[in-house]
């Protein structure tokens, strides 16, 4: 059982379905995303439909359907980044990863997402690993950036 018993102001209180997203966080928290598992659960607990739950869970950003990687990458293609060639960032990423954002290496390695603005746009085109920022990459400095976390 991913889930436990309702905590909260009543809880002996059924779950209903304003309890959906704070369900979904609550896993997410816990688990680093929402597997199969964990929707049919929620649906179940809920007494929607699994596809109800994906819906919703599918139009945040926030929640993420696979398990997440040792290091997660955040690449952003806000504004200031997007001017400077993030879009060209994200591609040579996703040659070298192998992956699209929302996805996960074969290997587990790492995972990728897309953020809108990493609060440094003097810097960019800007990525994040972990909690590491990487200011002004290039294309040819990436490949060394990543082989740093091989
Ligand atoms: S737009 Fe990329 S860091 Fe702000």
């Amino acid at each position: 059982m991913i889930l436990e018993n309702k905590t909260g102001n009543n809880p002996t209180q059924p779950y209903t379905r304003g309890d959906l997203i704070p369900l979904l966080q609550e896993i997410q928290d816990r688990a680093g995303y929402l597997s199969a598992e964990s929707i049919r659960e929620v649906a179940e607990l809920l007494q929607i439909s699994e596809n109800d739950v994906y819906g919703v869970a599918s139009f945040y950003t926030q929640f993420h359907f696979n398990a997440p990687g040792r290091h997660t990458i955040k690449i952003c293609l806000g504004t200031a980044c997007h001017v400077r060639n993030g879009e060209k960032l994200l591609e040579a990423l996703e040659r070298e990863l192998n992956i699209k954002p929302g996805e996960t290496t074969s290997d587990g390695l790492f995972d990728l997402q897309r953020v809108a603005c990493l609060g440094c746009c003097a810097l960019a085109p800007v990525m994040q690993i972990d909690d590491q920022i990487y200011g002004r990459v290039t294309s040819s400095r990436l490949k060394k950036i990543l082989e740093g976390y091989a």
